[in-house]
């Protein structure tokens, strides 16, 4: 019998302080690479922005970062944990995630209250689980916290877009995860909905205690003051990611987005627009 061979994905170990270490990451879906050969460390701390074209890659990112979908080539590490030699069961909870996606498994009839509770368990749709009433206490707090008090008792089909953006990331804080992923969380507010929610997570992004935080937009406009690094994504692969200042300039963001454009920063607020040739 021949002893095992070990190449370097046995001997892949997420580095002490990394959250998220994605190592030549690919997730392939038929013929098609969803994301190729990506790196990319989100150390304890950090304040990431995604950004990239639609179709780029950014939500099949979030989702290996979330623990729900498995690279087909690379190695993940969340939390000094490796995905495949962990119980995702066990490690989801560590990691609170909103997106479109999850929005679409709340079951309509589900009230606010019960959309953010069911998250201590990791469901969606609360069925016949137990909770301890230190979840609805925290449910509670997580829904005076993002301004949904008058609505808990509403069902989730009733409420605006806006609305749910603020249910979905109450549920995603619900665990006290130590990773928070935002997958577009401004998509579909008004104005005031965005500004609210860009000078929020400006808060969330300054407080020390918070967990480490990803957040995917397509809009300069929506990050917020205080996020440290950017990763731009194009056609699945990584374009430029480091410090934000760095990262967010006319260069890269003419690269990833495929036009050139013309980047401003006025204290912390970014935007950008077509750049006059
Ligand atoms: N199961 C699948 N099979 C084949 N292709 C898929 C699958 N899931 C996603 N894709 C494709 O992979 C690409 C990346 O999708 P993804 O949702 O990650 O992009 P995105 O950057 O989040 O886009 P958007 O800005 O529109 O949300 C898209 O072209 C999408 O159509
Ligand atoms: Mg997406």
């Amino acid at each position: 019998m021949t002893s095992p061979q070990f190449d370097d994905h046995d001997l892949f170990t997420p580095e002490p302080d990394a959250v998220v270490q994605l190592r030549s990451v690919t997730v392939r879906r038929g013929a098609k690479d969803l994301i190729r050969d990506i790196d990319w460390t989100v150390r304890d701390g950090e304040r990431w922005i995604v950004m990239g074209p639609n179709g780029a890659g950014k939500s099949t990112l979030m989702q290996v970062a979330a623990a729900r979908m498995h690279p087909s080539v690379g190695d993940v590490g969340l939390l000094d944990e490796v995905l495949g030699e962990v119980d995702v069961f066990e490690l989801r909870p560590r990691i609170g995630l909103s997106s479109a996606q999850l929005a679409g498994q709340v079951p309509g009839s589900e009230t606010v209250q019960n959309a953010v509770v069911t998250a201590a368990y990791g469901v969606t749709g609360r069925w016949r689980e137990e909770y301890e009433l230190d979840d609805e206490g925290r449910a509670l707090a997580l829904i005076h916290q993002w301004g949904l008090a008058r609505l808990a008792r509403r069902r989730f089909d009733s409420l605006s877009e806006g609305e749910r953006k603020r249910v979905l990331i109450a549920r995603a804080l619900m665990t006290d995860p130590e990773l928070l992923l935002l997958d577009e969380p401004a998509a579909g507010l008004d104005v005031g909905g965005r500004e609210d929610l860009v000078r929020t997570l400006s808060t969330v992004a300054a407080d020390e205690d918070a967990p480490a935080l990803v957040l995917v937009t397509h809009h300069l406009e929506e990050v917020p003051p205080g996020f440290t690094h950017a990763l731009l994504l194009r056609e699945g692969e990584v374009v430029h990611a480091g410090p934000i200042r760095e990262t967010l300039t006319d260069e890269h963001l003419s690269a990833a987005f495929g036009l050139p454009l013309r980047v401003s920063e006025s204290d912390g607020r970014y935007s950008a627009v077509a750049a006059r040739r």
